[in-house]
């Protein structure tokens, strides 16, 4: 009985934290097309419809939001980097967090959009 009970706890406690809490292996390899539906929801109005940092608010923004075009901004940063700057946001807010508002799913989905914008 006791057994039973801490299965449903388990139950309950999984089914309530699920969006939140499942790790990532668990999840599928990101798919950018996928992103690109979550881009063109929430990314493109700073980040431009082409990834290049230039959305209707990108040009009143400072810093401006990331290029995704510039090589620059990948180089030497681990995909783990980008995963949380877009989970926990990053510089005091000015790049949103989205923890909250998509899942871990589409934020893997979102990353391997922006990806394919990166200029060799
Ligand atoms: C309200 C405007 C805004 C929205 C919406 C927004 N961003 Fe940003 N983002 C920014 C700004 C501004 C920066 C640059 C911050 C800095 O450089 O200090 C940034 C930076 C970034 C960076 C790079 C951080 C770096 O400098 O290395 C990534 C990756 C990123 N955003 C992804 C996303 C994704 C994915 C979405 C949609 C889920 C998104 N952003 C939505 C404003 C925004």
């Amino acid at each position: 009985m006791r057994r039973l009970k801490v299965v449903l706890a388990g139950g309950v406690i999984g089914v309530l934290l699920g969006g939140y809490m499942t790790p990532t292996w668990a999840l599928e390899p990101g798919d950018p097309e996928r992103g690109k539906v979550v881009y063109n929801q929430y990314c493109y109005k700073c980040h431009g419809v082409k990834g290049d940092g230039n959305g209707e608010v990108g040009g009143v923004s400072f810093p401006p939001p990331a290029n995704f075009t510039d090589p620059a901004l990948w180089k030497n940063r681990p995909d783990s980097f980008f995963i949380d700057v877009i989970t926990n946001g990053y510089d005091y807010g000015k790049m949103p967090p989205w923890w909250d508002v998509i899942s871990k799913q589409e934020i893997q989905d979102v990353f391997a959009y922006i990806k394919t914008f990166r200029k060799k």
